[in-house]
């Protein structure tokens, strides 16, 4: 048996992981009314009373637009707390499994992402996580699996897919930015794409990890609005307009073309699927839950 600590456990990919928890795992699931990570003590206390061999960081302050009015918060979650891991892992032996995210690029980039790229992040969020992987890379170094991904949805938290399916019951029409593209992952292949790390210590460092294929998000909710027809969960189809991101301003700017490379990981772990039939499965299978 393994031993595996998951922090931030009631999120998407934390939720994810523990309904796809392998028979040699032994999971201490924990939320954040368990565990929060901003507490380095209330950390180290609980892996070096666990003692795991591993230890997932899958909590983080995720709410990209509001993390540019609450930096303190993002800064005290995504960096500090990514810290305090790193610390507890180093303590009790075990290795570090630290999610991050596309968005510490700026997107100016027309090729995808190697994971060795510099980072440039262009909002706090971004550049909280990017503090968060250098404090995980200055206590284990490559010893911790730094494993970025992008655009993550789930029949389970707040995520694109359920906005868009909500707006598309609730509204006649939609307009939908399309000129930001990136790559749609299921968690619920990462959760498996994580789990899978577990049989190959070697692969460690910087990774990165989404579902395959590139997508705006006007291809987005246009692929949601069919596949979700197509499973019975909409029952009529509503016009969608691509708009620019000019025309849809937020507080956070957000890459243009974040694209990552998968090359490594893939031939490590195994291909993801596109994304267009990752969410597929997801719609068909809540439409039957
Ligand atoms: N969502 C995406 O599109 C996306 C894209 C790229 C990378 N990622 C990365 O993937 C990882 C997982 O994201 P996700 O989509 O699963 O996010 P999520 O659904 O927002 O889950 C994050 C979880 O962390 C918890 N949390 C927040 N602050 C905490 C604290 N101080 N102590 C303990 N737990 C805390 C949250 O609890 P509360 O809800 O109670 O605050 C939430 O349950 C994160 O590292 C994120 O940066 C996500």
């Amino acid at each position: 048996m393994k031993r595996v600590l998951l922090l931030g456990a009631q999120g998407q990919v934390g939720w994810e992981l523990q309904h796809s928890r392998p028979p040699f795992v032994e999971l201490r699931a924990l939320g954040r009314q368990d565990l929060d990570i901003r507490d380095a003590a209330q950390v180290r206390h609980m892996a070096e009373s666990f003692q795991p061999d591993y230890l997932i960081n899958a909590a983080a302050f995720t709410a990209v637009d509001r993390a540019e009015s609450e930096a303190e918060m993002a800064y005290a979650i995504n960096r500090d707390g990514a810290a305090h891991c790193a610390q507890a892992a180093e303590v009790c032996g075990a290795r570090l499994i630290h999610i991050s995210t596309d968005f510490v690029f700026d997107g100016s980039q027309a090729t995808p992402y190697q994971p060795a790229d510099p980072v440039a992040p262009l909002g706090v969020y971004g550049a909280s996580k990017a503090a968060g992987e250098r404090q995980v890379r200055e206590t284990l170094g490559d010893a911790a699996l730094i494993l970025r991904t992008a655009w993550v949805y789930s029949a389970h938290g707040n995520n694109f897919v359920k906005t868009m399916l909500r707006l598309m019951g609730e509204r006649d029409a939609l307009r939908v930015v399309g000129d930001q593209i990136g790559t749609p992952t299921w968690a619920a292949g990462l959760a498996h794409a994580i789990w899978t790390t577990l049989d190959h210590p070697e692969f460690t460092g910087i990774q990165h990890w989404t579902d395959a294929g590139v997508a705006s998000w006007y291809d987005f909710a246009v692929a949601i609005q069919e596949e979700a027809r197509a499973a019975g969960q909409l029952r009529r189809a509503i016009p969608i307009e691509m708009i620019a991101t000019s025309a849809y301003p937020t507080a956070a700017r957000r890459p243009a073309c974040a694209v990552l490379d998968k090359s490594a990981s893939y031939a490590a772990l195994s291909a993801a699927p596109h994304w267009r039939v990752a969410l597929r499965q997801m719609l068909i299978e809540s439409t039957e839950a």
